[in-house]
């Protein structure tokens, strides 16, 4: 059982397990028939409170969407919007991914998302950022043919990281800038249109927002 932290979480869960995969191991190599169907599968981890994949989930009604959010009373924001809007192309589930492959069998996944991160400043915890090269490496083996992972951050010194990953696991790079949300490049980039919670705050202050997709 998970360490709950807020109060009636469990009633509150409960209240909205249509749209709660309560055990998400259990669905790997099945999650066509979790969603009903065959669309292609984007997940997201670490979706805080939702934003960003209940707008992705409702301008593409064609594809299912998953969001994990390590932090269950966070996660319930999540949860909450895709139940409120009733949202059957998007689910939720919460666990701190650590193997990407003990929920998805390789080709169950279109594409991922990873929207501001936790940096993890310290070096030695460098393996616990989720674009850290073996992570990359695993979430593209459980990609199907041409499945792609999205980073967005407002932290320069993660980018970089993260640049250099890519490298050292000899990924290319499809799309890349470190102001996504320039006039110019809002025009350009389909995902400047789907920010998160994080996004709107960082770049609202005047943050340039740093993208790559892969
Ligand atoms: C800085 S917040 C960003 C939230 C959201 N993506 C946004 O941009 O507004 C990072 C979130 O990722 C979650 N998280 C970090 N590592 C995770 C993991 N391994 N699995 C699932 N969630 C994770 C944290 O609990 C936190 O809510």
């Amino acid at each position: 059982m998970r360490q709950r932290t807020v109060k009636n979480l469990e009633e509150k869960l409960e209240l909205n397990s249509a749209f709660l995969i309560d055990n998400p191991r259990a669905c790997k190599g099945r999650w066509a028939e979790v969603f009903g169907n065959d669309n292609p599968v984007y997940l997201e981890v670490g979706c805080g409170k939702g934003q960003f994949i209940m707008s992705r989930a409702r301008a593409n009604p064609d594809c299912n969407y998953i969001a994990v959010e390590g932090q269950d009373s966070v996660a319930l924001r999540a949860l909450e919007k895709a139940a409120e809007a009733e949202q059957h192309n998007l689910r939720v589930f919460i666990d701190f991914v650590n193997d990407i492959g003990d929920y998805f069998e390789k080709g169950e996944l279109a594409g991922l998302y990873l929207n501001f991160s936790d940096p993890w400043p310290k070096a030695r915890h460098a393996k616990r950022r989720l674009t850290y090269h073996k992570r990359l490496e695993n979430y593209k083996a459980v990609m199907a043919d041409g499945g792609s992972v999205e980073f967005k951050t407002d932290n320069d010194g993660l980018f970089e990281f993260t640049l250099e990953e890519i490298a050292l696991a000899g990924f290319d790079i499809i799309e890349m800038t470190r102001d996504l949300h320039s006039p110019e490049n809002e025009r350009i980039y389909e995902t400047a249109r789907f920010t998160t919670e994080y996004e709107d705050k960082f770049s609202g202050l005047g943050k340039n927002i740093n993208y790559v997709k892969i």
